[in-house]
């Protein structure tokens, strides 16, 4: 997977070609004080589940970010997601708090949970 390197607006990852799973890495500032800040989502086909494919993405995407330099890797999660804030807890991401009707899908506002993991080596 490639990384962004320094401060501007980006988006990159990996993807199957049909879309069934992958994970997706965008840089959400241009401020240079937060080069280091990326978020993430990761997604894997529900046929794909419960085989380990979703902490093998993830374990990729840290070494990588780690290895270019990046700080903090933050994502946002539906509370009900609970597949994926355990996978995330596992990783080492903790929950920054519960940001409310935030979003709206499928016209329902909906809260998110906002995670994230603070490297331990940059
Ligand atoms: C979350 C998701 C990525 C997990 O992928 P996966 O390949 O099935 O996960 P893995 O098999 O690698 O499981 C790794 C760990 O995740 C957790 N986990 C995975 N599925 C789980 C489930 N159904 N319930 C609880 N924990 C679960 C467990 O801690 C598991 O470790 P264990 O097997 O030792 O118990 C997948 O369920 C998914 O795509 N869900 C939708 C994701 C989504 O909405 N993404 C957008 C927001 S980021």
């Amino acid at each position: 997977m490639s990384v962004p390197s320094g401060p501007k607006m980006c988006r990159c990852g990996f993807v199957r070609p049909d879309g069934s799973h992958g994970l997706r890495l965008y840089c959400r500032t241009s401020r240079c004080v937060y080069a280091g800040v990326v978020e993430h989502s990761v997604y894997v086909h529900p046929a794909a589940r419960g085989r380990g494919v979703g902490r093998l993405l993830l374990a990729a995407l840290i070494a990588s970010t780690e290895a270019a330099g990046i700080w903090t890797i933050q994502s946002c999660i539906f509370p009900e997601n609970t597949a994926s804030v355990a996978l995330h807890r596992t990783a080492g991401f903790r929950v920054v708090g519960r940001r409310e009707r935030i979003g709206r899908h499928h016209g329902r506002w909906r809260d998110v949970l906002l995670i994230e993991r603070r490297s331990p080596v940059i």
